[in-house]
């Protein structure tokens, strides 16, 4: 029998409902609803502590959220393990890069391939694939601990890489980096947008940001206040003020 739940406008989205997230008496996302095409590529800006990693944590699954529900592809996933959501195409890097020590690059990204596959042989193959298209060949045999932040950045794309994703969820994959390092990561990150996956970038470099996204949604104070052309976003007065006015960034 076919599964109504996977039919229709919702198979092919990516949606947070009614988001809130509370940790103890602090409310850190209130109602955020947030929806996009599978597809897509959305920039996520905002001053610090706006809530931006927390919304990313709350969509992968890292957190539960305090109220709301999550659907990806069709399915509400809100009771989905971050490893359950990985499994169905939906994966996530750290602001702060969070390699195994101790095991070399390679090693790195085989694990999370094989969470995704039981083949060797595929997951091998996938890890190839990751490694290459991340510009990592060449390190593949280097301890984790001994990158630099660019290959470390570059190993944490990879490793989400090598799960399959259908959405990636980018966590200031460029924070720390020179603008011609963040420029390397455009292009691979333009590379999976050309191959049909799905990005959701939180990054405080825009004009790399705006090299990619086709949307733009800015927070503060755990809530959306802008969503749209990523032009207009960045001239709303609301962005002005919030984000790109008065704060340190
Ligand atoms: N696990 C947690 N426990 C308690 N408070 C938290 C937790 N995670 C985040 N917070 C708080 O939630 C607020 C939002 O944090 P979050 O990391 O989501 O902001 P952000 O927009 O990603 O900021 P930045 O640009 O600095 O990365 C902050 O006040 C933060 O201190
Ligand atoms: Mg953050």
């Amino acid at each position: 029998m076919q599964d109504a739940t996977t039919t229709g406008i919702g198979a092919s989205r990516f949606s947070g409902t009614g988001i809130h997230k509370r940790f103890g008496a602090l409310s850190v996302l209130e109602n955020v609803d947030f929806s996009m095409g599978l597809s897509e590529a959305v920039g996520i800006v905002g001053p610090n502590g706006a809530g931006k990693t927390t919304l990313l944590a709350t969509l992968s699954g890292a957190y539960p959220p305090s109220a709301g529900t999550v659907t990806f592809a069709g399915r509400d996933v809100t009771r989905q393990s971050a490893a359950e959501r990985c499994r169905a195409g939906l994966v996530r890097t750290h602001q702060v890069p969070k390699p195994f020590s101790g095991m070399t690059t390679f090693e790195n990204v085989y694990v999370a391939a094989s969470h995704a596959v039981n083949n060797r042989d595929e997951a091998y193959q996938r890890v190839i694939d990751a490694l290459e298209l991340c510009g990592m060949l060449d390190v593949a045999n280097r301890r984790a601990e001994t990158l630099g932040l660019l290959d470390r950045k570059r190993l944490e794309l990879a490793r989400s890489l090598a799960t399959g994703p259908k959405v990636i969820l980018l966590d200031e994959i460029g924070g720390g980096l020179t603008d011609s390092e963040a420029q390397e990561l455009v292009l691979t990150i333009q590379e999976l947008k050309r191959r049909g996956i799905g990005i959701v970038w939180i990054e405080h470099i825009v004009h790399v940001l705006l090299q990619v996204v086709d949307r733009l949604i800015c927070m503060d104070a755990g809530k959306i206040i802008a969503d749209g052309d990523p032009q207009t976003v960045m001239s709303d007065p609301h962005v002005v003020k919030a984000y790109l006015g008065g704060g340190p960034k």
